[in-house]
């Protein structure tokens, strides 16, 4: 209780303040990251990094498809988060440096779970928040399939997400990001995956005229790690939104982040389509942010996070008490 309202002064503070160049976060302990290469259960190598003080509430961020955790760099640069919460992210089976099995037995959804339970497992992480980038958001059928109820995660943050794989996708996913995947999954025209993979990493900004050059080269070679066969066993799995749906009925918080200017996935969709299945949700539609909204308007993104982390952890709603 203490600690989340020096936390919540800390915030008001920070905001209101953040053109002032005096005011420092210099003072705050917060120890330097820590990286880990993890095993899950199956044998699959995850690579996980934490930033942040453990001391402070617990929040796990996984990437989109072609992405790797690089991308929740500004994010992670941020002196306010870190100084209060320990935030931990993870290059999601198939992408970036953890593992790239090649049969469809890798991904399934309890293979999914159980890479979140290695990362809570070696990282002592205690009921931390899942926040869900892109197919990611996916993620979140994954941990209600795979984990008990009521779920040792004490909420959901979907960042322009796909909220699961299934009969959603038709309705939430633009024509423009459905007219990447099949260049994304093409194991032989070399010419088309690597000029989809330019084309996608173009639509994934809504200031894409000026992101720096060397940024998109990370983008892109992000894309690269990501081998296309690969891509299809992360985009064709299957998924049972089925205890998602309960857990939804049952008060599991959610924060819907999603950019107005979204060019892959169509917020106002995945808002009107999911939002009334939760008991305990708040939805936020940032004017002018794109697909990578916590890089085209990280402050707002930091400030909305916070402040559902916050109050979650003063409300406890979730499991709702009978
Ligand atoms: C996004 O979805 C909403 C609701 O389904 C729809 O009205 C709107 O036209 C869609 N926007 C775009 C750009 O497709």
């Amino acid at each position: 209780m203490r600690v989340l309202l020096i936390a919540t002064s800390l915030l008001a503070s920070f905001t209101f303040s953040r053109a002032d160049e005096d005011i420092s976060t210099s003072g705050i302990f917060s120890p330097p990251s820590v990286t880990k290469d993890l095993t899950s259960r199956d044998g699959t190598k995850i690579h996980v990094q934490a930033v942040g003080n453990p001391n402070n509430p617990h929040i796990i961020f996984a990437h989109g498809l072609a992405c790797t955790l690089a991308a929740f760099d500004p994010l992670f640069e941020d002196p306010l988060l870190q100084a209060t919460l320990y935030m931990v992210r993870y290059d999601t089976r198939g992408h970036g440096l953890s593992g790239k099995p090649l049969s469809p037995a890798f991904y399934t959804s309890d293979r999914y779970a159980d890479d979140l339970k290695a990362i809570i497992s070696a990282f002592k992480l205690n009921k931390p928040f899942f926040a869900g980038w892109s197919l990611a958001g996916a993620i979140s059928a994954d941990i209600a399939a795979n984990f008990p109820s009521p779920l040792p995660f004490s909420g959901l943050i979907w960042l322009a997400a796909l909220p699961y794989l299934g009969d959603i996708l038709p309705k939430v996913a633009t024509e423009k990001v459905l007219s990447f995947l099949p260049g994304l999954q093409d194991t032989k025209d070399v010419a088309l995956g690597l000029q989809t993979r330019i084309d996608f990493v173009e639509t994934l900004s809504a200031k894409n005229d000026v992101v720096p050059y060397a940024t998109k080269l990370g983008w892109v070679g992000s894309a690269v790690y990501l081998p296309p066969a690969v891509a299809s066993l992360a985009l064709g799995r299957s998924q049972d939104p089925t205890r998602l749906f309960a857990e939804a009925a049952a008060g599991w918080p959610l924060l819907i982040l999603h950019g107005s200017a979204d060019k892959q996935i169509n917020g106002t969709a995945v808002i009107s389509n999911l939002a009334p299945a939760f008991k305990n949700v708040e939805s936020r539609l940032i004017q002018g942010a794109g697909h990578i909204l916590f890089y085209d308007d990280e402050p707002t993104i930091a400030r909305y996070l916070f402040a559902f982390i916050t109050r979650v952890r003063l409300t406890n709603p979730y499991p709702i008490k009978k």
